[in-house]
């Protein structure tokens, strides 16, 4: 694959998307085939940035701003050696134990849970999901989308909530769910359950299709993978931390918000999460601006000031003054 440098966070030539949200996103251009692509396959670490999860980061895993490594094949492979490409990165470059990995498909995707089982990763720990999980894009109004199929790591059986659902019973939920529009009460774990045991890692999206501003799909031009892997949770789980927070990316600016606070962290949950939100918000700040963004009443402008302010409420609550980002930062 080509590395290509990350492109910035504010996004060039595409008005309808207000920040960069994913790897794929300068690539569009590419997917859709209305310009021609240095190489077939390419690969990047993209600053990103996301503001639906604004308001619950603070928590172990959720970022505003977090980098994305990718790797994209622009009309040349597909999903079999997507899913051999991600499966050997994971456990032969970074020495994850296979028996620990998940694997989500799109509720259809026949074709890909053969492959998954081809690889290696057993029907048991192959999980269905719709629309919500397990279907990606566009980016913005419109571009490139199709089904995907993630890769979540196990903490371990004594961080979950309980035992396991057995995927098929979860797969006749699910289509129930679909065919009758009422919503599914799923009972039992799950690699997507909002309990602690599992972090999803590596999404890999089956591009397929082009979505309109009037949500019509045509084929694209050649069928194509783009893959995003969070560096922050990559490190989380390498690492053996429970946060993102507590990884050598982070730790420094949290060491730093005690010394400026005079807390510690570790002993208070509610200290705890309002240095989590001033450390990630100092951080997501600074990449911002670092890119051009200036605080403002609307747009991207707005976003940036919607962060400072709650950094700012966050940090009064740990008794720190204004000045205090601009040191963390
Ligand atoms: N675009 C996909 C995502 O953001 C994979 O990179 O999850």
């Amino acid at each position: 694959h080509l590395r290509v440098a990350s492109s910035s966070l504010i996004p060039v030539g595409d008005p309808t998307l207000l920040l960069t949200t994913a790897g794929m996103v300068q690539f569009k251009p590419y997917f859709a085939g209305d310009t021609t692509p240095p190489s077939l396959r390419l690969t990047s670490s993209q600053k990103s940035f996301r503001t639906p999860d604004i308001d619950i980061v603070g928590d172990a895993t959720h970022n505003t701003m977090f980098e994305m490594l990718g790797n994209f094949s622009i009309g040349d492979y597909f999903k079999e050696e997507a899913i051999a490409f991600a499966l050997e990165f994971l456990t032969h470059n970074m020495g994850l134990p296979k028996d620990r990995l998940y694997a989500t498909i799109y509720l259809d995707d026949d074709e890909a849970r053969e492959l998954w089982i081809q690889a290696g990763v057993p029907d048991e720990r192959i999980f269905r999901f719709g629309d919500q999980d397990n279907w990606w894009g566009p980016a913005g109004l419109e571009g490139p989308c199709g089904p995907c199929s993630e890769i979540h790591y196990d903490g371990g059986a004594e961080k979950g909530c309980g035992p396991m659902l057995e995927p098929d019973a979860l797969t006749a939920l699910l289509r129930e769910e679909r065919d009758t529009g009422v919503e599914a009460v799923i009972q039992g774990c799950h690699p997507n359950c909002d309990c602690e045991r599992f972090v999803e890692l590596w999404n890999l999206v089956f591009m397929q299709f082009y979505q309109d501003p009037q949500r019509n799909r045509t084929p694209l031009p050649a069928p194509s993978v783009d893959t995003g892997l969070g560096l922050e949770r990559m490190a989380a789980v390498l690492q053996g931390k429970s946060s993102v927070y507590e990884t050598d990316l982070f730790w420094p600016i949290v060491e730093k918000a005690c010394q400026l606070s005079g807390k510690t962290y570790g002993h208070d949950h509610e200290t705890d999460y309002a240095l989590r939100v001033v450390v990630e918000h100092a951080r997501a700040s600074s990449f911002l601006i670092g890119d051009g963004v200036v605080p403002g009443n609307e747009g991207r402008g707005y976003v940036l000031r919607r962060i400072i302010r709650r950094a700012i409420r966050y940090g009064r609550r740990l008794g720190l003054d204004q000045p205090f980002l601009a040191e963390l930062a």
